[in-house]
């Protein structure tokens, strides 16, 4: 059902490869998913714009890593409204922070906000009972691998030590 919302979302790549990036110890395609789900559940419930909600939502971190805390959500905004994605969808991506950053001007932006929050905590409610099981370690090691950030990192790390040897 959410799917008929973002199926173009899902297939584009900067959506896909949000699999391979880290996001609170799981993949961002993990969180992403999650939040659009939660906020398909809000969204009926606050009788908000379910098509706003969901497609928000499942880009709302896309290029998180350009920008801090607070301005992550204007960046993602940015390049949603670069997609063609509407003011409301885009709105609600930029103010997802709150109260780091912008306050939600409209009840979708709430909804995506809230949703975000919720996503957030069940994301490490998995990453710490997945410390038990060792499904944690394991999913980080995998996206260490697989995310270019900590893939540029180790190999930052590795010239700065051969340059000093
Ligand atoms: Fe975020
Ligand atoms: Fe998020």
């Amino acid at each position: 059902m959410i799917h008929t919302f973002v199926t173009d979302l899902l297939d584009h790549p900067k959506v896909v490869e949000t699999q391979q990036h880290m996001h609170h110890s799981i993949s961002k395609h993990d969180h992403l998913a999650r939040t659009a789900r939660i906020s398909y559940k809000l969204a009926r419930l606050m009788r908000a714009d379910i098509r706003v909600c969901v497609r928000a939502a499942m880009i709302h971190d896309i290029d998180s890593r350009l920008g801090t805390l607070t301005t992550h959500g204007r960046i993602a905004a940015a390049w949603a409204a670069a997609q063609g994605e509407c003011d409301e969808v885009c709105h609600a991506i930029e103010t997802h922070m709150y109260p780091f950053g912008p306050k939600p001007r409209t009840r979708e932006a709430w909804v995506v906000s809230l949703a975000d929050k919720a996503a957030s905590i069940t994301d490490l409610t998995v990453m710490v009972s997945g410390m038990m099981t060792g499904r944690t370690w394991e999913r980080r090691r995998q996206l260490k691998l697989s995310d270019p950030h900590f893939v540029e990192r180790k190999l930052r790390r590795r010239r700065r030590r051969t340059r000093t040897i």
